[in-house]
């Protein structure tokens, strides 16, 4: 299985992310996990990427794809991956489908979380207490939902014209979300073998 994880900041693709990492036994690759642990390490990509995302804009796309490549340039993405993440605006699901094509491992699936804003907003506000994530703040957050809604979410119309997008609702328990997601799964996963 070959999966992007799509949503809006909050809308619970690490968690989601995590459980299918687990019942897929494929890897989560998440480029926000990516660039925090090069902010971590203090690597120069991380210092030039620390200022940008505790602004809540998008780091550069040739530095996010540089990093991605290589991720996936390892061997445990052999049987598929969960991106969680990227790509988050048209010109990263270009590089992505050209990266893919290159590793002979194209997409399967492109799936979306939909939760409202005002949800979104409590939950970061719940993280940011618990884990003082350095771009949790009211500030950043409300400039990472204004970048979302410019620049991500056309993402997923992409996905819908190559017939790949599958919408989940992702309000309520982790768990029935994550029921949700294995039932949607399952269905595209049909669908695909009918088309075949
Ligand atoms: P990134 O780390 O990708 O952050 P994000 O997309 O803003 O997403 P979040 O981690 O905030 O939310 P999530 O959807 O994963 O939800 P989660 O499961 O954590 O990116 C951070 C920054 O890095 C970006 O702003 C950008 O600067 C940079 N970046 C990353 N990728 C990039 C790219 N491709 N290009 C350029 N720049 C990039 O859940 C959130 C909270 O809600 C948690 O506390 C969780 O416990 C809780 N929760 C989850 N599910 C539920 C539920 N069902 N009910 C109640 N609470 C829940």
């Amino acid at each position: 299985m070959r999966l992007v994880l799509l949503g809006a900041p909050g809308s619970g693709k690490g968690t989601q992310a995590a459980l299918l990492r687990d019942e897929l036994k494929v890897p989560h690759i998440s480029t926000g996990d990516l660039l925090r642990a090069a902010v971590k390490a203090g690597t120069p990509l991380g210092l030039q990427a620390r200022a940008v995302m505790e602004s809540g804009r998008l780091v550069s796309d040739d530095i996010v794809l540089g990093m991605l490549e290589e991720r996936l340039a390892k061997a445990d993405i052999g049987d598929g991956f969960i991106l969680d993440g990227y790509p988050r605006n048209l010109a990263q699901c270009e590089a992505l489908e050209g990266l893919l094509e290159r590793l002979d491992q194209p997409l399967d699936v492109a799936l979306k979380l939909e939760v409202p804003a005002e949800l979104l907003v409590e939950r970061i506000a719940g993280r940011a207490a618990a884990e003082g994530r350095r771009d949790d703040t009211p500030a950043t957050v409300r400039e990472r939902l204004r970048v979302y809604e410019e620049q991500t979410a056309p993402v997923a119309g992409h996905y819908e014209e190559l017939g790949k997008l599958v919408i989940v609702d992702g309000v309520g328990e982790v768990e029935d979300v994550f029921r949700r997601i294995n039932a949607a799964l399952d269905a595209a996963g049909s669908a695909a073998r009918l088309r075949a």
